[in-house]
């Protein structure tokens, strides 16, 4: 794997002090990422829908100081200092370190906000980490000129990656495969790349309402999630499956077939819940107003013939996936049938969106 291209070659003409500002969505995926190798190469293929409501604006202040070993940063989280976030960062910086060595050239005052209440058991490490990233390539550009917007981009999801995997996947939108599969053009295990293929009509626009059915922490992180899959008995097939799925997938996505897209997008959300059920230990992450919410929608579905389905990401809230033409009925059959079954009838208009902007 190519990695090189992500080092620093050329020389950099240091500044000061320097401050960016990025805002980068969450995103959702339609074929699930369940299962990494070190460092944080995915088991198989994924897509996702990058999101556009739900994002994180974070502002890194670069203040020069002499070289060091370490990495120097501070972290506010919605103006104030989080202690118990910044192991996370401290391990993205460090897997990182290799290919943005002027990290050691400054210190980083990180102050970061979400769009969505923190917590609505909506992962922020998506959002959060690409963002961060970013800012990261911003600087670099800034110190070496040369670099395209391809490749800055490119790079931000590489970093990504190795925080989060799924942040590489909201960089660009409105879809975004991560992992290598001989289908699709282009893809790589090292980063996310916009879906390279003419999208259906009937994807364009695409809503996601989520609906807030446990907002706690989320009862299995996802470092521990993906290590039940290392001696999972049923991990090499959903890793065949998965990458099969994709293949699917992808047809779907150009040729339009609404039909086949409910079947798989829900089949997949159920899969990803069924490795955790399997697994040792087993979890199960969804409540009973999870599965209220899912006989519903199908009741909805049948009586309607309506094109709205569900996915589920690893925990208790459900995502409505459904086209822009049905948005009136389905927001009104939210609101009226589903709120009630989320804590505090809470839940989140999004749409699919463009990715990561710098403010
Ligand atoms: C269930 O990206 O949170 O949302 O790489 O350990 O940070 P790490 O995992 P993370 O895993 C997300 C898994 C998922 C499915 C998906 O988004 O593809």
């Amino acid at each position: 794997m190519n990695t090189d291209q992500f080092l620093v070659k050329s020389n950099l003409k240091f500044i000061d002090t320097v401050s960016f500002t990025s805002q980068t969505p969450s995103n959702i995926a339609l074929v699930k990422y369940w299962g990494k190798s070190n460092p944080q190469i995915p088991k198989n293929a994924s897509i996702s829908f990058t999101l556009n409501n739900c994002h994180t604006i974070t502002t890194v202040d670069f203040i020069k100081k002499e070289k060091s070993d370490e990495v120097f940063f501070n972290l506010c989280f919605e103006g104030e200092q989080k202690e118990e976030f910044k192991p996370k960062i401290a391990e993205f910086f460090k897997r990182i370190q290799a290919y943005c060595p002027y990290i050691l050239d400054y210190k980083m005052m990180i102050n970061t906000e979400n769009s969505f209440p923190h917590s609505s058991g909506i992962a922020s490490s998506a959002s959060g980490l690409s963002a961060i990233a970013m800012c990261l390539v911003s600087l670099e550009k800034k110190l070496n000129s040369d670099l395209s917007k391809e490749f800055i981009n490119k790079k931000a999801s590489f970093l990504a990656r190795l925080g989060s995997g799924s942040a590489s996947r909201s960089i660009e939108g409105p879809l975004v495969v991560w992992g290598k599969h001989p289908e699709i053009e282009g893809s790589s295990d090292l980063y996310g790349i916009q879906f390279p293929y003419k999208v259906h009509p009937f994807f364009e626009n695409y809503q996601d309402v989520i609906l807030l059915v446990d907002k706690g922490e989320k009862q299995v992180s996802s470092t521990i999630g993906h290590n039940l899959m290392h001696r999972h008995p049923y991990a090499e097939n959903r890793f065949l499956q998965a990458n099969e799925n994709l293949s699917k997938m992808s047809k779907i996505l150009q040729e339009g077939n609404s039909k086949d897209f409910i079947a798989l997008v829900e089949s997949e959300a159920l899969t990803l819940h069924a490795m955790m059920l399997t697994s040792n230990p087993y979890f199960i992450l969804m409540k009973p107003n999870t599965l209220e919410i899912i006989n519903k929608i199908w009741e909805y579905r049948a009586e309607n013939n309506s094109k709205i389905c569900f996915t589920l990401d690893a925990g208790a809230n459900v995502h409505v996936l459904f086209p822009e033409n049905e948005k009136e009925n389905i927001l009104e059959f939210i609101e009226n049938e589903l709120s009630k079954y989320c804590q505090k009838n809470h839940y989140i208009w999004d749409t699919a969106g463009f990715g990561a902007k710098m403010l």
